[in-house]
């Protein structure tokens, strides 16, 4: 199939765009892209692709924006229940680490969830995989967290399976089993640090031996902040994590600098997610690595809180930054990353190109895809959106709307649209 008469495609070709090189979309007007099975053949301008491959079945994009889907590479896709009452509360003046020290907060959804029977799960967490693939998101990262038991944890990680088996969509699965302190070890953090290390995380790789064996090992994950994992607790996890083989990320700088960012980039994690608080020697530190910067900023918006991740300051130091949703029940129920790009330009000062990028090439870098998806490169999965807009930048211009008009995933078509704006 030729995709044709793009406005503008973006191909976000090159690979990562790490600090003030972040922005280069690759833009061909008048452009198009040839699909074959489920990979990208070539992209070029119309004309040139239309002469050289006559007879291909048309679709025609006159007047759209051709890209690459966006790739979510941070949310907490399965939870049970929600927590629309706290969410009173906190507009209310309580702060949410007192709501979670409390037995609210993330142990208010880890109640919800250890008594919904994974069907249920499977059934609240269909319709959030729906609206993201509807808002554009091809490829979505997806963590467990709000079991805190080794049954529950394992349970979670069964419906997100069951998920990407039945959807269209790619799934990158996380273990979070260090997402907050379970109740039962409500005066003994390092008790149940102690178990996810010397329990859970051996368990969870005889398990997915057996359960996803042709897939590589997931990602572990621990958010490390106060009244959840400490410093030496985050290192623990992680450590114990990398001696058993499997790739980390971390929750880092949420609300507190505890040095988290510094401790992934030692460990030579894939990404450091939400970095808020983080410090200069932690900024600097991730501008030396590997490990994506991972923003988040429907967190602080969805907290009505004032610091967003110090973006421009990342991009200074050669960082190489990500955007994602970080879709959860309490901080940021919010499934679209064209939301994300919104937010990221007004709070994060990042131009419409900057965001486009770190929700493509970029966050497929965080949870290291890049092989696969992130750009329109020949032989990559033919993952891609026509646009109901005639030029990028109305992506970040706008909001709270959807301006997809077709998703296009291993080259099948999908149309989500209510109708587009053509300029002639
Ligand atoms: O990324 N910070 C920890 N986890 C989530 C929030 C989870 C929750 O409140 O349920 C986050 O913001
Ligand atoms: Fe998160």
């Amino acid at each position: 199939m030729l995709i044709h008469s793009a406005s503008q495609l973006l191909t976000l070709a090159g690979g990562p765009q790490r600090g003030r090189d972040l922005g280069h979309l690759g833009l061909i007007e008048d452009g198009a892209v040839l699909i074959r099975d489920e990979k990208i053949v070539a992209t070029g301008p119309t004309a040139e692709l239309r002469a050289a491959y006559p007879g291909e079945p048309l679709l025609d994009a006159y007047g759209c924006v051709v890209m690459p889907g966006f790739v979510d590479p941070h949310t907490h896709l399965i939870w049970g229940g929600d927590r629309a009452a706290e969410f009173e509360m906190k507009m209310s003046g309580k702060p949410y680490l007192e709501i979670l020290a409390a037995g609210g907060g993330i142990l208010s959804t880890v109640r919800q969830t250890r008594t919904a029977s994974i069907e249920a799960l499977i059934a609240q967490a269909r319709p959030r995989l729906f609206r993201m693939f509807a808002h554009g998101t091809t490829t979505v990262e997806a963590k467990t967290g709000y079991g805190l038991q080794t049954a529950t944890e394992l349970r979670l990680l069964k419906a997100l399976l069951a998920l990407e088996d039945e959807s269209r969509m790619d799934l990158a699965i996380t273990f979070l089993g260090a997402h907050a302190i379970a109740p039962e070890f409500r005066d003994d953090p390092q008790g149940y640090t102690d178990l996810v290390c010397e329990t859970m995380l051996p368990i969870l790789r005889q398990w997915w031996e057996t359960h996803a064996p042709e897939r590589g090992l997931p990602f572990v994950d621990v958010f490390c902040e106060n009244k959840a994992f400490d410093l030496a607790q985050s290192r623990q996890v992680l450590t114990r994590a990398r001696e058993l083989g499997f790739p980390l990320k971390i929750h880092a700088d949420e609300f507190d600098n505890l040095g988290g960012a510094s401790l992934a980039v030692e460990l030579g994690a894939v990404s450091a997610d939400h970095l808020v608080k983080t410090s200069a020697a932690d900024i600097a530190a991730l501008g030396r690595s590997e490990t994506v910067a991972v923003s988040l900023p429907c967190t602080p918006f969805g907290l009505a809180e004032h610091d967003y991740t110090p973006a421009q300051a990342i991009l200074e130091a050669n960082g190489i930054l990500a955007l994602a949703t970080d879709c959860n029940p309490g901080t940021a129920w919010n499934e679209s990353m064209q939301f994300v790009i919104a937010l990221a330009c007004r709070a994060m000062k990042l131009t419409p190109a900057q965001a486009i990028a770190a929700s493509t090439i970029n966050s497929a870098h965080a949870i290291r895809m890049t092989d696969k998806v992130g750009s329109l490169d020949p032989g990559k999965q033919a993952d891609l959106l026509i646009l109901s807009v005639p030029d990028y930048r109305h992506l970040g211009y706008r909001f709270g709307t959807n301006l997809v008009r077709q998703v296009i995933k291993k080259g099948r078509v999908y149309s989500v649209d209510v109708g587009y704006y053509r300029t002639a």
